[in-house]
């Protein structure tokens, strides 16, 4: 295994200052496998797969021994102590927590001391964990801290999740009430609950560390920033879908927005229960998935477009194949019979990247029976419509624009600015005779989130697309808490497109369409 020895090389060069590298040198290794040597007596357990790959580094390695100690760990009284005032009243409570950071990092720093990937056992990650857990406990006994019980369980907790986790993250991470982590710079972090935004008091100990983390998050998906590459996208294990940009592109301090859609995703229930929209519209776009129309689903950033997508992509039969094409994937799909495709950035020299258009072609090649574009924002809008005119009815994808008309008019500036020179009308009549609906989302004032049309486009009109709302919201002011608030109301359209959906099978009540408002907030 020449990467393990080449891993422990890498390990034993690091600064012993540097608290965030084990977990990246265990992971880049390629498997969870490491073995490490704590010469002090631990609490092992004979026989633990731990306790069977400590042995004396210095022996093997040349590395420095760190003393044993035998009995009950004393604390040294003779050195200076720089944890005394943790548990001494001080002043401010910035050189109490400052204090706390050092004793953080001089913890980590002795644990990557004693972390040798050299002798490797197979752990697994939560044994690893657990074991580890035992070292960090021990090294925090052996520093005269006089930590309380609890500042002694966080300190364990960010220790190692320096060395496993995502650093400071993890702490947000583990809120499952939080949405959106926003990280502006090192000391400015904000989260998003309930859509409204408020600023922690969690943060990095310097640019160095953010960019630290960064790199962690993006190394596991393939995937690198640097100052040739400053900006990326990549995604968290849970899903969650992470965007960063460093300096000297971001100004103050590298910028990365963590969207939680993928550890908590909303479900059709919670949407309903949120309002997003109505029983009746659920129905509609339940038949329209079943029927096989293709849909757009538009809206603004954070409207809530891939929750929709996630949401009505629960409706299609499970015996069809499906293949998702996504720049970062975020979708979770239910089905089975499902093909995930993920676009590829080019690499240093500016080669191997892979586009969503090749995707969408390739996909082509793969006898699909519904395509799922996680986005579209470039050249592949052309070929989605024609995969939606040949045969891959059914298809979905998501577009921004803040109306079904602009999200219209943007299918078109894609497709023109992709260099298709197409006669205006052609090109419209390739958009009207492949989507048939266009389901709008916005993000109302105060966080709300609604479908805010769902918009059928019914054809040609010389040279301009006719479209009719069937299901609309219409917001009637702003609360007490400046949140919007409104009404869902029908407009008494039967939709062209039930006489195809009926051929399909898909039956709708007629009082599904009758005008009327429909729940009001
Ligand atoms: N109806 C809703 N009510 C409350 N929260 C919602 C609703 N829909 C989506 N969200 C939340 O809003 C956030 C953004 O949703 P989502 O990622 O679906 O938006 P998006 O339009 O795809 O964003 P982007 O433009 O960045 O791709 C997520 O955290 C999601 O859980
Ligand atoms: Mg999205």
């Amino acid at each position: 295994m020449p990467h393990r020895g080449a891993a422990w090389v890498f390990a034993s060069s690091l600064p012993t200052t540097d608290t965030t590298l084990p977990a990246d040198i265990l992971f880049r290794a390629g498997k969870l496998c490491v073995s490490y040597i704590f010469e002090a007596e631990l609490a092992f357990s004979p026989g633990s797969p731990c306790a069977a790959a400590i042995q004396d580094p210095a022996s093997r390695s040349g590395r420095r021994s760190v003393p044993h100690r035998t009995g009950r760990l004393q604390p040294k009284q003779t050195r200076e102590n720089t944890m005394r005032s943790l548990t001494q009243p001080v002043a401010e409570e910035r050189s109490k927590q400052e204090d706390f950071e050092t004793l953080k990092r001089k913890i980590h720093s002795k644990l990557v001391d004693k972390l040798d990937l050299s002798r490797v056992g197979e752990l697994e990650g939560d044994v690893l964990r657990r074991e580890i857990r035992l070292v960090v406990e021990h090294l925090c006994d052996t520093e005269d801290t006089m930590l309380n019980r609890n500042e002694r369980e966080r300190l364990i907790e960010e220790v190692l999740d320096e060395t496993f986790g995502l650093g400071p993250l993890e702490f947000l991470l583990k809120d499952t009430s939080i949405s959106d982590i926003l990280i502006n710079g090192p000391k400015h972090i904000y989260v998003e609950r309930r859509g409204k935004l408020e600023k922690t008091n969690v943060t990095f100990r310097d640019n160095g560390h953010l960019l630290q983390i960064i790199d962690r998050i993006v190394s596991k998906v393939g995937r690198r920033v640097d100052e040739v590459c400053p900006m990326v996208d990549a995604r968290l294990q849970d899903g969650s879908r992470v965007n960063a940009i460093i300096p000297p592109l971001a100004l103050d301090g590298a910028a990365v927005s963590i969207r939680r859609f993928g550890s908590n995703p909303l479900k059709l229930e919670d949407l309903l229960n949120y309002k997003a929209f109505t029983p009746e519209m659920v129905m509609l776009l339940e038949g329209a998935i079943k029927g096989r129309l293709n849909m757009v689903i538009s809206g603004g950033t954070g409207s809530g477009k891939t929750t929709l997508l996630n949401t009505l992509s629960s409706f299609i039969p499970h015996d069809q194949r499906i293949v998702t094409i996504e720049d970062a994937a975020e979708l979770q799909l239910q089905q089975e019979h499902v093909v995930r495709l993920e676009t590829r950035p080019p690499n240093i020299e500016g080669k191997g990247q892979i586009s969503a258009t090749d995707l969408v072609k390739n996909a082509l090649r793969m006898r699909p029976e519904r395509i799922i574009i996680g986005e579209c924002r470039g050249p592949e809008t052309l070929d989605m419509l024609q995969a939606m005119n040949t045969g891959h009815e059914g298809s979905l994808t998501t577009i921004h624009a803040n109306t079904p008309r602009d999200g219209i008019a943007r299918i078109e500036t894609m497709i023109t600015m992709a260099g298709f020179e197409l006669p205006i009308k052609a090109m419209r009549q390739q958009i009207a005779s492949a989507v048939q609906l266009i389901i709008q989302a916005n993000r109302l004032q105060g966080g709300p989130r609604k479908v805010t049309h769902i918009t059928e486009v019914v054809g040609m009109e010389q040279d301009t697309i006719v479209m009719q709302d069937i299901y609309r919201y219409v917001q009637d002011g702003i609360d007490e808490n400046g949140r919007a608030h409104g009404h869902f109301e029908s407009t008494g359209i039967r939709p062209n497109f039930m006489d195809r959906l009926e051929g399909a099978g898909v039956r709708l009540p007629a009082s599904a369409f009758r005008q009327r408002v429909m729940m009001t907030d």
